[in-house]
Parts: C-alpha cells; structure tokens; sequence
C-alpha cells in the first residue's frame, strides 16, 4: 500500500475512534409525518411526543454520557453503548443511576416506539416466520391482541407494554414495565413492539379514555415491522442501536 493511501486509512480509523468517543445520541426522524397517523394518532400529540418529550430524554441520556465521558474513570462506560449500559447499571456511579435509566430508557423505548407504527397500519401475515410463531404461542393474533389489551389496560400508572422475544427460548412473551423501564434491561431480552401508556402519549386526544387509545394503537400496527424485529431478534440478541 502506498504511503499516503496508509495514511488515509490510519486517519479514517482515529476519527472513527474519536467519534465512537464523544458521540452524542440524536433525535430520530419519524418514519411518516406528524399527520401521518391520523385519524388514529392524532398531529398534535405526535410533535408535542416527540419534539417535547423524546427530545428531552434525549438531552437527558446526553448530559449524563457527557458527564461520564469527562471522567478518566467512567469514559469506558460512555463507549459501551446505551443498550449496554441499561444492561449494566450497577456500574454506574450512584449519582447518575436515576438519570441514565429514565433518560436512556426513555430514549430507547421511543426510538422503538415510531417504528411500530405506520399510517393505518400494515397486515399481519399469517404465514410468515413471525405469524408462525404467534399462532404457535398465543393460538392466534387476536389472542395476542386480546393479552396485550388487557396487560395495557390494567397497568397501573406510566409504563408501557410490550411483546417481547426471548432470545434463548424463542419464547414470546407480553409483559409491562414501569416509567421508561425497558424489557432490554435484561439480557437477550428484545422488545419487538411497544406501546406508550405514559398519559403524555394520549391525553391531548383521548383524556381518562385509555381503552380507546389501545384500539387506536391497534389501528396503526406496523405488523411488518415488527416482523423483521422478530427475524432479526431470532438471529442476534440485541435491539437496532
Ligand atoms: C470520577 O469518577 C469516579 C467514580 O465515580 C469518582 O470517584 C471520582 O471522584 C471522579 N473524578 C472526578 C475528577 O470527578
Ligand atoms: C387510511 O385509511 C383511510 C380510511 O380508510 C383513508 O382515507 C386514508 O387515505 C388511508 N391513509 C393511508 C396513508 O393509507
């Protein structure tokens, strides 16, 4: 290899290396636009969710990264990766616990969020490696919907709920988790489709009615999606960021 070409390459490497270092997470643009779910989600909900309050996740799992980065001791955790890192918080100096697992678990848990939904939805398919393993597990997919209802409904105070795969044992499973606790948290754990119940998801459009948002939500299922999660899931244990 020619001097200059070495150089190149050792060049791209050290800043590759300097961005994986003092990288910030950024705010994801949404798959549609904000009307894009209507008329189940409505606009106004989806910008105040998502320019608001992931936006300020977002400058919370920052400013804490931010804090561990400037510290000799703590910046290997900062290079971990935020899934990791939810993975591993009793490595995490006490006083940023409280914030990196609500800031980073709201983070993560949004960034799903968007990408389980499409406008008005898209057909779950019976017959591919996905709908296989539903009607193995639950019997069917009104069975599951039927689940996932009833978990969302009784849930009590801000959480969400979720369909979740569990790598090692194909298992899939419903389950909920309180404030922005993501099912992640446990390892080869993969949340493959989320539902918001934190009344910041719904109350601009729906109020107490949380039962008519579930129904909404279930209008814009993107089941195709959620799909290539599970096929993805199946082959490695670890959510997309
Ligand atoms: C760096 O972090 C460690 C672990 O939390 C802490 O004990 C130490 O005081 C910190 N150093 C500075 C300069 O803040
Ligand atoms: C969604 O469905 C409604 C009612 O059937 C229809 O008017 C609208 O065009 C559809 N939107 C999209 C993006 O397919």
């Amino acid at each position: 290899m020619m001097a200059a070409a070495k150089m190149k390459v050792l060049f791209v490497c050290v800043c590759f290396l300097a961005q994986s270092l003092a990288q910030n997470l950024e705010l994801p643009r949404l798959p549609y636009e904000y009307d894009g779910l209507e008329p189940h989600v409505d606009e106004e909900t989806m910008r105040v969710h998502h320019l608001g309050h992931h936006a300020a996740y977002l400058a919370t799992v920052n400013n804490v990264l931010s804090m561990l980065r400037s510290n000799e001791t703590t910046k290997p955790l900062a290079k971990m990766g935020i899934d990791k890192l939810l993975q591993n918080l009793d490595q995490v100096p006490t006083e940023h616990v409280t914030p990196l697992r609500n800031g980073g678990g709201g983070f993560v848990n949004h960034f799903l969020f968007w990408k389980c939904m499409s406008p008005n939805g898209t057909r779950f398919e019976m017959d591919d490696v996905f709908g296989k393993a539903v009607t193995a597990q639950f019997g069917s997919i009104q069975a599951l919907l039927q689940e996932f209802r009833e978990k969302a409904t009784k849930l009590f105070g801000s959480g969400w709920t979720w369909l979740v795969l569990e790598h090692s044992t194909k298992r899939l499973y419903i389950t909920t988790t309180p404030n922005q606790d993501t099912p992640a948290m446990q390892v080869g754990h993969i949340p493959i489709l989320g539902l918001d119940l934190w009344e910041h998801a719904y109350y601009l459009k729906h109020q107490n009615k949380r039962a008519e948002y579930i129904s909404s939500f279930f209008n814009v299922i993107d089941w195709k999606a959620t799909a290539a999660r599970y096929e993805e899931a199946l082959k490695q244990p670890k959510t997309e960021l």
